[in-house]
């Protein structure tokens, strides 16, 4: 069954061959998600193409970690392979994506990207709170042929994350070509508290990225760059998950941790393309963008704009075999068919964590964002002379975003917020954790209360945007700094 796990012994990660070691080598419910071999990236055209790729799992508590971003070719299906851009390890050879980054709450990951592309990058860490120097923004560029170190001090809850390029107005262009990567925050006392969450990467815990791409005769994306593609951004026909068309998935059955990002340059999968299982089969919400929800949200359909991430368990009994939906779409199949993980152990807890606790009484600042249909932000476009805004660090502020028309999801940098209100009325259950990407569309205003405790000064300021890339290349996106 783990012909997957053994020949990753054989390529050989480091970090994953001393996780094993400290393990003790038998996997129990609960015990950390470092304690299994993480299963490599198949970028071979063989018979095993249509099973899931789960990107390495690579440790990077307490180190630094060399990150290259390399000119690379992945096996979408076609027949012949498409050249890519990818994130690698010294002893990985990913064709797309990059590696899972393991980081912990307390510890530090120096992250070390090196651009060996010919043109500019930068590489922005999604969701984690860390400082404008080491956010890398737009403003933090990283030339051909030079690194650039992020020094992350982990001081949030458990969560999952991603990192991707954000260089100004050539977002879109290196995402699509293959450049995203997912972070795991794991955090010692939420594992102590919650033993028995899914949490063996790769088995039971499953890192998912959406995104949709479409590709021309030649076998190369299609894209172009100077389409810009209008109001709804770039839409790819075929709908990926880790790279693939439609993927399968073997897992134990009991309950299975999915971890979904929508990584996908401006498709929304919501409303008539919201996420679902077979026979609407119900799910639970257990985590938003920011960590653990306050309990698990049950539901039978989720809605995922550009740059959200949910997490969400299912029970799987027997062989049972169902299929995850983007509306009608199958995107992937899951069946429960491996027998040599025991996880019986696995429940859904009742009690996740603690909700936020922000509190509109102690707001001081309120401030409104209007998205329009000309790529603005407040009638303005990104300047990267400009600084948009100025907020006092540890300041409780209360932001109201909204857009008539076209509809975007709006995120914000250096922080994650707990929203308030959405058209008037509550929230959606599933966005009562912390966020930092919301759906904003006409008539849902979206009001959060957002509090930075990390700093970020003019000459790195932070990014509010529109995670729609095509529009946040086109300018809609503004730059603040927390003083
Ligand atoms: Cu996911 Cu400003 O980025
Ligand atoms: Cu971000
Ligand atoms: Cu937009």
């Amino acid at each position: 069954m783990h012909s997957r796990r053994h020949f990753l012994k054989a390529l050989s990660l480091g970090a994953a061959s001393v996780a094993i070691a400290s393990c003790g080598g038998k996997n129990k419910g609960g015990s950390s998600i470092t304690g299994v071999n993480a299963i490599p990236s198949n970028q071979t055209p063989t018979a095993k193409g249509k099973e899931l790729i789960i990107p390495n799992l690579v440790d990077t508590r307490n180190t630094t970690t060399d990150l290259w971003i390399k000119k690379q070719q992945f096996d979408f299906g076609l027949g012949s392979m498409t050249p890519t851009y990818a994130y690698n390890t010294a002893d990985t050879n990913l064709g797309l994506l990059g590696p899972t980054l393991l980081m912990e709450r307390g510890a530090t990951s120096t992250i070390n990207y090196i651009n060996t592309m010919n043109e500019v990058t930068t590489a922005h860490q999604h969701g984690l709170h860390v400082d404008g120097p080491n956010d890398g923004g737009p403003q933090s560029s990283i030339a051909p042929g030079q690194s650039r170190a992020n020094v992350l001090h982990i001081d949030q809850q458990a969560g999952f994350h991603w990192y991707h390029p954000h260089p100004h107005g050539r977002t879109a262009p290196q995402v699509i070509s293959g450049l995203a990567g997912m972070i795991i925050i794991q955090d010692p006392e939420e594992m102590s508290r919650l033993p028995n969450l899914p949490r063996e990467y790769g088995i039971n815990d499953i890192p998912l990225v959406i995104q949709d791409k479409s590709f021309n005769s030649d076998g190369t994306i299609a894209y172009d760059v100077n389409k810009r593609y209008g109001k709804r951004g770039y839409l790819g026909d075929s709908i990926l998950v880790n790279g693939k068309s439609s993927p399968q998935l073997t897992t134990p059955s009991g309950w299975i941790r999915l971890r979904v990002l929508n990584g996908s340059n401006a498709r929304f999968y919501e409303r008539g393309d919201s996420l679902s299982f077979t026979n609407n089969r119900t799910f639970y919400v257990i985590a938003s963008d920011g960590g653990l929800l306050e309990k698990p949200v049950a539901t039978n359909v989720l809605p995922l704009g550009p740059g959200e991430r949910y997490e969400v368990m299912i029970e799987l009994n027997g062989n049972e075999s169902l299929d995850l939906f983007a509306g009608t779409r199958s995107i992937m199949s899951i069946s429960a068919g491996n027998t040599s993980f025991d996880n019986s152990a696995s429940t859904l807890p009742s009690i996740l964590a603690v909700a936020p606790s922000l509190s509109t009484v102690n707001v001081v600042r309120k401030r409104s964002f209007e998205l329009k249909e000309n790529m603005t932000i407040n009638n303005k476009q990104m300047n990267m002379m400009v600084i948009d805004e100025a907020i006092n660090f540890g300041d409780v502020e209360q932001w109201r975003v909204f857009g008539k028309g076209a509809k975007h999801t709006f995120h914000v940098h250096g922080c994650s917020f707990m929203v308030v209100s959405r058209g008037g009325g509550a929230p959606e259950p599933w966005e009562l954790g912390w966020k930092d990407t919301v759906i904003v569309s006409g008539k849902r205003d979206v009001e959060f209360l957002v509090q930075f405790n990390k700093r970020a000064d003019k000459s790195t300021p932070y990014m509010y945007h529109c995670h729609m890339l095509e529009h946040e290349d086109m300018g809609m996106m503004g730059q603040f700094t927390v003083t």
